[in-house]
């Protein structure tokens, strides 16, 4: 189904959600015409586009009417390296200067089958932290695990096993894969729109939080909802030489949201704040303010300098210069590190579907999953 036709769809994304508390709050506001709350972007973003009206239904239409002239096509010039590997030619397009790959040429079902494509792939991952894959719709979910399992550990949907959150505060939980428990399901529609907008890692509030994160587009909108990402070791560089001499061996409370609750706790972890990337040795900055609140207790910083730090790591946050950002379609693949890539929805479709599917991975090497830092 098109994203252009869907609005006055009553029925949700995926039936699982139709008795979920949290689902039914958020479409209770749709049933009483009210458009959605400006405290998320999503909210914004419309009131912006649509002036005059308090009315969601009228927003949706004008937004869906807008929006409807819209067809894909493709023009302009795209700079890329072209390589062969295997005997399989590529085309390397960057996203940015520092960061993000998009790589055309390869069949994600069948040609990591050969083990010099994998490690290509990996050292290409390291090196730009986000790439990505267009034209992969034909994977299955089953598919998708495999290709990711080239990679490291298929965790659960917030990495190790032992933290599954089961908290109704999360509409992306509520939908279970057949099958598949590692796999997330991100739905979002007019009705109940959802976005993970804010600069955060996946599961930074998990002791050994996961190293890496695919995500697969099924359905897209046809304007907005892109991924953007930024590079930590660019956020870590830009900081003062005094901040950074002041920060290198402090350490940084991680605590997760509601949502990540498991039997009413909310989990926590304590992550050094630079971090080492285990297989590069580069040093990230590994404070980001969607899960970081404050220092670790033990340093006993006094709450004025507390607040002036996480400014200015704050600050670092999103800078364009080091970001980049994933245009979706369906069947465009991502994969990044959460050891030194922030990244966050950009909530501006509503009310225009979208449909990811996530998964993410743990460093084979357990011995590199708990983030240190090792300043030489
Ligand atoms: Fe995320």
């Amino acid at each position: 189904m098109s994203s252009l036709d869907a609005t006055s769809n009553d029925t949700p994304q995926d039936p699982q959600l139709v008795d979920n508390p949290l689902y039914n709050r958020i479409k209770e506001r749709a049933q009483a015409d009210k458009p959605p709350s400006r405290r998320s972007p999503l909210g914004a973003v419309a009131a912006s586009r649509i002036a005059g009206t308090s009315s969601r239904k009228e927003m949706a239409e004008r937004i869906l009417e807008e929006d409807g002239d819209l067809v894909a096509g493709t023009f302009g010039t795209v700079w890329y390296k072209p390589v062969t590997v295997c005997g399989i030619d590529l085309k390397l397009e960057p996203l940015q200067p520092s960061i993000g790959t998009v790589v055309h040429g390869l069949d994600l079902a069948t040609d990591l089958d050969d083990p010099e494509v994998v490690t290509f792939v990996r050292q290409l991952w390291l090196k730009r932290r986000v790439i990505a894959f267009r034209g992969q719709e034909h994977l299955t979910q089953k598919q998708m695990v495999r290709f990711a399992e080239h990679f490291g550990v298929v965790g659960m949907p917030f990495g190790e096993k032992d933290h599954v959150p089961n908290s109704p505060y999360d509409l992306n939980q509520q939908v279970k894969v057949k099958d598949i428990p590692n796999m997330l399901v991100l739905p979002s529609d007019a009705e109940v729109p959802n976005i993970a907008s804010g600069w955060h890692a996946d599961a930074t509030w998990q002791q050994k939080p996961p190293m890496a994160s695919v995500l697969m587009c099924r359905e897209a909108p046809p304007v907005g909802g892109d991924t953007c990402f930024c590079d930590c070791h660019s956020m870590w560089e830009g900081l003062s030489q005094a901040t950074k001499e002041r920060v290198a061996n402090l350490k940084a409370v991680h605590i997760g949201s509601v949502g990540h609750q498991m039997d009413g706790k909310t989990p926590m972890s304590v992550h050094p704040v630079a971090r080492t990337h285990p297989e590069t040795g580069r040093t990230s900055l590994y404070v980001q303010q969607g899960f970081v609140k404050k220092f670790a207790d033990e340093h006993n910083i006094p709450e004025v300098e507390e607040r002036k730090l996480l400014l200015e790591m704050k600050s670092q946050e999103g800078r364009p210069e080091y970001t980049c950002r994933v245009k979706w379609e369906p069947g465009t693949l991502a994969m990044w590190d959460n050891r030194c890539v922030l990244h966050s929805g950009s909530g501006d479709y509503w009310p225009h579907r979208r449909y990811m599917e996530r998964l993410t991975i743990l460093d084979a090497d357990e011995s590199r999953r708990v983030p240190y830092y090792d300043p030489n």
